[in-house]
C-alpha cells in the first residue's frame, strides 16, 4: 500500500552538503518527498523526539549531536514507505550498512549517521504530526 514516513537528514549530513545527493536516493527509489523543511531542532524537541532513547547512555550525546546544526524533516511518501526508506537508508551503524545505502555511502558513525528514519507506520504517524501540519503536506 501506499504509505508515508518520516525521515531526518542530520546535521553531518547539512553540514557537508548532502541534501540533495540523498533527496535523489529517495526519488530514485520510488519516495516522493511530499514535505520538507530545514530546521534547527531545539534541545527540548530533540529531548522529546527522542525520549524512547532518555535511558541510554548515548542520549545526551544524541541529543547534543542533533542540535549541532540544521536538519531537514521530510515526509517521504511511496509504496511501502516505511520499510523502502529503512532499506535505503541501512543499518544504524555505518560499519554494518549495506553497500550502496546511504548510511554505507555518507555516515560518519553510528551517532553521526546521516539520516533517521521511522520504524513503524505507527511511529511515522506519530513523528510525522511532531514536525508537521497536515496542510504542510501536499501529496
Ligand atoms: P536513529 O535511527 O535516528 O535513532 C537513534 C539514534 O541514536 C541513531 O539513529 C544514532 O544517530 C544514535 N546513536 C548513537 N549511538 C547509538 C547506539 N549505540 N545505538 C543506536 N543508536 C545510536
Amino acid at each position: 500500500a501506499i504509505e508515508r514516513t518520516f525521515s531526518i537528514i542530520k546535521p553531518d549530513a547539512t553540514r557537508r552538503n548532502l541534501t540533495g545527493a540523498i533527496n535523489a536516493v529517495f526519488e530514485k527509489n520510488g519516495l516522493r518527498i511530499v514535505a520538507q523543511k530545514r530546521i534547527q531542532m531545539t534541545k527540548a524537541q530533540a529531548e522529546s523526539f527522542y525520549g524512547v532513547h532518555k535511558e541510554r547512555g548515548f542520549f545526551n550525546d544524541l541529543v547534543s549531536f542533533m542540535i549541532s546544526g540544521p536538519v531537514v524533516v521530510q515526509v517521504l511518501e511511496g509504496e511501502g514507505a516505511v520499510a523502502k526508506n529503512r532499506e535505503l537508508m541501512g543499518a544504524t551503524n555505518p560499519a554494518n550498512a549495506a553497500e550502496g545505502t546511504i548510511r554505507k555511502l555518507f555516515a560518519e558513525s553510528i551517532e553521526a549517521n546521516s539520516v533517521h528514519g521511522s520504524d513503524s507506520a505507527e511511529n511515522a504517524a506519530i513523528e510525522i504530526a511532531y514536525f508537521f501540519a497536515g496542510a504542510e503536506i501536499v501529496g
